[in-house]
């Protein structure tokens, strides 16, 4: 058994969002023939783990176990250190229902007030799971350290990145070209990891 990939092979993405596969596929430079979970029909699992690695595996598993494929699943967010990691795993669900993150920006700034923090350090983290339809699996975590800057700044990117500010930056990601900020994200440091350890 080796936890390697052949180039070619296929492999299900445990995503129901056509976007984010695309994005996957560009990242692992189009080695395989990716299927979304979402094409083959596959339930989404309910995310009860409590840690980004955890859920990323969660997913992953749930897709392999159902397809028979190797899978490919990803969990990330946004954590502030003043707020004892919050929303961290729950980053998304934040946003309610509506996914209306200039919402979830208002609540990570009230919070903050509440807490009289004076600490905005924060950090994005995204975790990357591949697990074998029999059972082995690889699991890898990127993160990305910066400061919470408000109010939020920038049209670009998506989610959380008007009021984060990458350190060694004074521009927020809602402000930067998203080739730049694709390049250095926490996404990009975890496919880097996960390239390292299937390649
Ligand atoms: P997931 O799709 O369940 O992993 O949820 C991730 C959530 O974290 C997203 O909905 C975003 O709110 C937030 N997030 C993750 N990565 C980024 C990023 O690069 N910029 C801004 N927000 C992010």
């Amino acid at each position: 058994m080796g936890l390697k990939l052949e180039t070619g092979a296929r492999l299900v993405v445990a995503t129901h969002n056509a976007g984010k596969a695309r994005e996957l596929a560009a990242i692992l430079e189009n080695r395989f023939t990716l299927v979304t979970a979402g094409e083959l029909g596959l339930p989404e699992p309910e995310e009860t783990e409590t840690t980004f690695e955890g859920n990323a595996l969660l997913k992953a598993r749930a897709a392999a176990r159902a397809s028979g494929l190797v899978a490919l699943a990803d969990d990330s967010g946004l954590s502030v250190a003043a707020l004892d990691g919050a929303p961290g795993i729950y980053s998304a669900r934040w946003a309610g229902p509506g996914k209306d993150f200039g919402e979830a920006m208002a609540k990570v700034a009230a919070r903050l007030e509440e807490a009289g923090a004076e600490d905005l350090s924060a950090w994005f983290s995204c975790a990357l799971a591949v697990a074998w339809p029999d059972g082995p699996a690889v699991v890898v975590e990127g993160r990305l350290d910066g400061t919470l800057r408000f109010p939020p700044s920038g049209e670009r990117g998506f989610g959380y990145d008007p009021i984060f500010v990458p350190a060694g930056f004074d521009i927020s990601f809602g402000e930067m070209d998203p080739v730049k900020k694709d390049a250095m994200s926490h996404r990009a440091l975890a496919f880097a990891k996960l390239k390292a350890a299937l390649f």
